[in-house]
C-alpha cells in the first residue's frame, strides 16, 4: 500500500482559495504520478465563516486539524473585518499552540529576468531565513492605558526565552550543515539597540561552538536589509527574530522575483506542521483569477518535503523553475497576462516530464 498523507486545508480569504485549488490541483497530480495517496479535509474558516457564524477557529475544528500530518493555508485577513483579528485568531493561534517554532522562508531565483536587482543571476540569490515564529512582540503580551485618552500609554513586550531562542539556532546551524552550500550561518538582530537581543548573541556563540564547521557570520537587521540588496550571494542561511524575520522576508521575496512566489513552512520538527505562501490575502485581486498560484504550489512542494516525498517536492519545483526560465511563464505578478487557473494548467501538464532524481 502506498503512504497516506492527511492534510488540513485553510484556504482563507482573498486570494486565499484561488491559489489552494491550484495547489490542491498541483498535489493531487505528483501524488498520481509519484505513488502516494492524500486525504486532503477542507476547513473552510476565514472572514466569510466569522461573519456568518462569529466563529474564528472552533475547537473541535482546530482538535481535528491538530491530528493531520500537515497544513496547507491560504491566506487569512479581510479589510471587513477588525484588523489582526482573525490574523492571531487563525495564523498566530496555529504557530503558538501547535508550537511551530520554525518559519522556514527559502529565497531562490529561478531566473535572472526576475530579479530586480541588476546582474544579479541565480546563483547570488539563494539562501534560507529560518525566522523564529514563537516569541518577540508576537506573543501578544501588550496593553492600552488610559486609552483614547491624550495620556493614552500602549505598550507591547518583545519576549525572547532561552529556550525559544536556543531551538531555533539550533535548528539553524543543523540547516546550514545540512544545506552544505557554503556552511555558513548568519545571525540578524539589533542587538547594539534591543539589548536584550543579547541573549541571541550569546545563544548563538554558545550553540555555534558545537558546530565547528558551520562559519557563525553577523548583521545588525538595518544592514542586513541593505546586504539583501546590494550582496544577496552573501547569505547561505540566516536566523532572525520573528518580526525581523516577517520584514526581511518580504524584501527578500523581491530579489527571488516577488511575493508570487515566496512560500514557508511554519514547522516544528516531527510534528504537525504548515505551510503557506507568504503573500496574504490581497483583497483587491480576490475573485479576479489574476493572482499567482506559485507561491501555493512552493508551499506545497516544501510540504510534501517535509513529509518525505523528496520527489514530487523536487518535482514540483523542477517544474515551475523550468517554467520561469523559459518564460512560458512570464511573470509573477498579476500582470504576467496568464490566469491564475491558466499557470495552474501549465505546472500541471508539465509535471510529468520534469527531470528528477529516480
Ligand atoms: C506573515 C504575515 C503574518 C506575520 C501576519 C498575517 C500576522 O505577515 O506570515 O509573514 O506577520 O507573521
Ligand atoms: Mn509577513
Amino acid at each position: 500500500m502506498s503512504k497516506e498523507h492527511a492534510i488540513a486545508v485553510l484556504a482563507g480569504d482573498g486570494i486565499g482559495p484561488e491559489v489552494v485549488r491550484q495547489g490542491l490541483r498541483i498535489l493531487e497530480r505528483v501524488a498520481a504520478i509519484d505513488g502516494f495517496r492524500v486525504r486532503a479535509t477542507s476547513y473552510p474558516l476565514g472572514a466569510e465563516h466569522y461573519l456568518k457564524t462569529k466563529e474564528i477557529f472552533p475547537d473541535a475544528a482546530f482538535r481535528e486539524v491538530k491530528d493531520q500530518d500537515a497544513i496547507l493555508l491560504g491566506a487569512i485577513g479581510d479589510p471587513r473585518i477588525e484588523v489582526g483579528l482573525l490574523e492571531f485568531g487563525i495564523i498566530a493561534k496555529l504557530r503558538f499552540e501547535l508550537d511551530l517554532f520554525v518559519n522556514l522562508r527559502p529565497v531562490k531565483l529561478y531566473a535572472e529576468h526576475l530579479c530586480p536587482l541588476k546582474n544579479k543571476t541565480p546563483e547570488d540569490v539563494d539562501f534560507l531565513v529560518v525566522r523564529e515564529n514563537t516569541e518577540d512582540a508576537y506573543a501578544g503580551m501588550r496593553g492600552f492605558f488610559k486609552k483614547g485618552t491624550p495620556d493614552e500609554v500602549a505598550t507591547q513586550e518583545i519576549i525572547f526565552t532561552r529556550k525559544g531562542v536556543e531551538r531555533v539556532i539550533r535548528y539553524a546551524f543543523d540547516l546550514a550543515r545540512r544545506r552544505g552550500r557554503t556552511k555558513k550561518l548568519t545571525l540578524v538582530d539589533k542587538a547594539n539597540a534591543v539589548r536584550a537581543m543579547d541573549l541571541w548573541t550569546r545563544t548563538f556563540e554558545e550553540v555555534g561552538r558545537e558546530y565547528p564547521d558551520i562559519t557563525r557570520d553577523h548583521a545588525y537587521i538595518d544592514a542586513a536589509c541593505m546586504w539583501c540588496v546590494k550582496n544577496p550571494e552573501w547569505f547561505d542561511t540566516v536566523v532572525t527574530s520573528n518580526m525581523f524575520g516577517d520584514i526581511l522576508t518580504d524584501l527578500a521575496a523581491m530579489i527571488q522575483g516577488g511575493l508570487g512566489i515566496a512560500a514557508s513552512g511554519n514547522i516544528h520538527p516531527g510534528r504537525v506542521s504548515l505551510f503557506e505562501p507568504i503573500h496574504g490575502s490581497a483583497p483587491k485581486y480576490a475573485g479576479q483569477n489574476v493572482a499567482s498560484p506559485l507561491a501555493t504550489v512552493m508551499a506545497v512542494a516544501m510540504m510534501l518535503e517535509y513529509l518525505g516525498e523528496t520527489r514530487a517536492a523536487a518535482r514540483i519545483e523542477e517544474t515551475v523553475a523550468g517554467l520561469l526560465r523559459s518564460k512560458r511563464i512570464p511573470s509573477l505578478g498579476s500582470d504576467s497576462g496568464l490566469s491564475t487557473t491558466q499557470i495552474g494548467d501549465l505546472v500541471l501538464e508539465s509535471l510529468e516530464r520534469a527531470k528528477v532524481p529516480a
